[in-house]
């Protein structure tokens, strides 16, 4: 059995994927051995045979056993210790949460569902590191699948509406600390008395805001990550070129749009813009949407399946990517409009990864 070192396991993606990898019974298929950054010697996890010390995660000799290692550790871990691995000649495969590789030559983005053929050329051709991409990118290409694989995507324009989970556990406690706080004001006044009590709350310099720098609950953040010389931010630049190096685009296809924060947990959602390539039937192109993958649905435009099905409640801990709200715009019969919603831990962070892992494994 290969030796799989699995490090930052612990954090919310890594237990996100340590849980989908015990439902899926996939740790009786390789030898796990656990590294951490701040325990090692400590006692790991037992996923079926028996506890064991962990290992020290800055050990380069004893993580250059393992013929394949999963990180879900950050950024910061991944620069300083993936070039030391390979200085020291470790050849083996390098999985990774974080999205430092992402964008060199050395490595692949990894959504199987839509680049399952660009992964097994990368893996034919010795491609040795492997990252998942942006969750909004990721999420956002399962859902147009489809649109994609016709070729019937001009270009995409998508606003996002990314949940606290994104920027990160704390930010997710945060955002109901804020919830707790804003709940503090009602003591039952009038409507507008009480949206004066929020308003004076959330304007309050004793406002929980050190995690996102500015309230979330009863409000949104139109900022995610840092600036680009263009206007854009990163999230936002990240789309155009994660997607056409996930698709393996010849010609680029153009993706932009306007990423923002919002009080969701942990799905993120988007109302999305294509320019179609032809005018498509609605039918047809739903029943395209609909067929592409096993996790993507088509949510019939009416309101009570979309206030059922189409929302961050109804997705969260779900690995379905509902698609709904498509219609065709009143700019014109090549300009298709649909909104849709996916887990941002699982297909957005952690499921990519488990599943190269067992692709990498010969298990998939
Ligand atoms: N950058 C994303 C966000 C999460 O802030 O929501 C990671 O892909």
């Amino acid at each position: 059995m290969k030796i799989v070192g699995m490090v930052g396991w612990r954090g919310m993606v890594g237990s996100v994927l340590m849980d989908r990898m015990r439902q899926e019974g996939d740790f009786a298929g390789q030898e796990t051995r656990f590294f951490s950054t701040s325990q090692a010697g400590q006692l790991g996890p037992d996923v079926g045979s028996g506890s064991k010390p962990l290992s020290d995660a800055y050990d380069i000799h004893s993580l250059a056993e393992s013929e394949i290692i999963v990180t879900c550790q950050g950024g910061d871990y991944t620069n300083r210790v993936h070039p030391q691995l390979r200085d020291a000649g470790w050849d083996g495969l390098w999985i990774d949460a974080a999205s430092s590789l992402r964008m060199d030559d050395s490595a692949l983005i990894v959504l199987d569902p839509v680049n399952r053929d660009v992964i097994d050329r990368g893996l034919d051709q010795g491609i040795k590191n492997f990252t998942g991409g942006n969750c909004t990118v990721s999420l956002m290409l399962m859902g147009l699948d489809g649109l994609f694989q016709q070729n019937w995507v001009e270009w995409v324009s998508t606003m996002t509406y990314q949940s606290a989970s994104g920027a990160g556990a704390k930010n997710m406690i945060e955002l109901v600390n804020q919830m707790g706080e804003l709940g503090g004001c009602n003591s039952g006044q009038a409507a507008l008395e009480l949206e004066r009590a929020v308003s004076e709350k959330l304007r309050s310099t004793e406002f929980p805001i050190e995690n996102f720098g500015a309230p979330l609950a009863g409000s949104l953040i139109p900022w995610i990550d840092r600036c680009m010389d263009n206007g854009q931010t990163r999230e936002e630049w990240k789309g155009q070129v994660e997607s056409n190096k996930i698709l393996a685009t010849g010609q680029t296809i153009p993706v932009d749009g306007q990423c923002v924060r919002i009080g969701a947990m942990r799905c993120h959602s988007q109302a999305i813009t294509i320019k179609l390539t032809k005018n498509v039937g609605l039918a047809e192109i739903e029943q395209v949407i609909d067929s592409a993958n096993q996790w993507v649905r088509v949510v019939p435009n009416h309101k009570e399946a979309t206030c059922a099905e189409l929302t961050p409640t109804m997705v969260s801990g779900s690995m379905q990517i509902p698609v709904g709200r498509i219609r065709k715009m009143t700019l014109g019969p090549e300009y298709l409009t649909c909104f849709t919603v996916g887990d941002q831990l699982l297909w957005g962070a952690a499921e990519p990864l488990r599943r190269m892992l067992r692709i990498a494994l010969g298990q998939l």
